[in-house]
């Protein structure tokens, strides 16, 4: 038996060490110190031999089977070290090779706009109100003080739906102040951006489509002095503190008094230039005092209530933001313009 065991020994001891993978060794361990392994086997024999024979077969058997076991330790210790060593060379990450740059979106300059105005108004106490772009004609016209065979309905060259002429394209959000007042009650503070439509060709300064922000605000004692401390306000913060604005006696049907106001040329300062042609100032919005007739339509009283509106063209306070010279550039989401914003 001492013969077998020595020769399993080395039989042993020289597998492992050629053992060129950890399976192969795990393999290797079963087979000789597993439960059904060959060392086992011997040890099954024992009962053969002279019992004073036992003891030292007995301790031989251990002494062979703890150097396989550290065999295979100190074995095992190499190849995990190579496997290591061998994953850590085929990963390897190369830091300096550039990478793959992401593309990440920009808000449109319009929608940059809009954002500021809004966190303006929101901020001056104003909450935005939405209404639809196809709209009954009524809130378009009639209700703001603009009867059938007025002018302004010529001239805003209106979309019409039907033959009735009772649906339309909005041609100014000045529809939104009407489904306004005949849902609240005053205080009124709100604004209300969003599409509008007219037959306009397109040009540098005309589209059939374009946006505008609505304002509105009713109570009590409302007075010019207030419609002219809020838009001062906004362009303000809007252009810069010291932007001069000028406002101008004007007529909408739907305000009493009306007037434009206009903003200084941010391109000259003032002094004309092809921006402003020659004027030094751009008009920049619409506004009045809200018309008795127009509260009369709401079911408001204006005896009791005063209030000022005004809409404003958001492509025109974007181009004046931004110094954009051409309104189509708005509109055409040519790349090379929008990555400058
Ligand atoms: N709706 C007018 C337009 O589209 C702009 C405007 C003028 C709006 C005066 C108003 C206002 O609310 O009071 O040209």
């Amino acid at each position: 038996m001492k013969e077998q065991l020595h020769a399993l020994q080395s039989e042993a001891l020289g597998l492992i060490a050629e053992a060129g993978d950890i399976p192969t060794l795990e393999g290797l361990r079963v087979r000789f110190l597993g439960k059904k392994g060959e060392l086992t086997a011997i040890l099954k024999q024992m009962g053969q031999l002279d019992p004073n024979q036992r003891p030292v077969i007995g301790q031989l058997a251990n002494a062979v089977s703890a150097e396989i076991t550290e065999a295979i330790q100190m074995r095992r210790e190499v190849l995990e070290a190579a496997d290591l060593d061998q994953r850590l060379r085929a990963e390897q990450l190369d830091v300096t090779i550039p990478g793959t740059a992401q593309v990440i979106g920009k808000r449109h300059p319009m929608m940059k706009t809009l954002d500021e105005a809004l966190d303006i108004f929101i901020g001056m106490g104003f909450t935005v109100a939405e209404g639809p772009e196809i709209e009954f004609a009524a809130n378009v016209f009639d209700k703001l003080n603009t009867a059938e065979g007025h002018p302004s309905r010529d001239w805003q060259d209106t979309f019409y739906f039907d033959q009735a002429d009772k649906h339309v394209l909005r041609t100014h959000t000045s529809s939104v102040q009407i489904r306004v007042m005949e849902n609240q009650t005053p205080p009124i503070r709100v604004v209300s951006p969003g599409r509008v439509y007219r037959k306009d060709e397109v040009d540098a300064t005309h589209s059939p489509m374009f946006h505008q922000i609505e304002g509105l605000v009713v109570d009590k004692g409302i007075t010019m002095a207030d419609l002219k401390g809020t838009l001062n306000a906004l362009v303000q913060e809007l252009y810069g503190a010291g932007t001069k604005t000028r406002f101008r006696p004007h007529h909408f049907p739907f305000t009493e008094p009306s007037c434009e106001v206009d903003c200084q040329c941010f391109k000259c300062s003032g002094a004309g230039c092809s921006m402003c042609k020659g004027e030094g100032w751009i008009e920049l919005l619409g506004a009045g005092m809200v018309h008795p007739n127009v509260f009369r339509n709401c079911g408001i009283d204006p005896d009791e209530y005063t209030g000022f509106a005004f809409g404003v063209g958001l492509e025109r306070m974007t181009m004046m933001r931004f110094n954009i010279s051409d309104l189509r550039l708005i509109f055409e989401n040519d790349l090379r313009f929008l990555r400058q914003f």
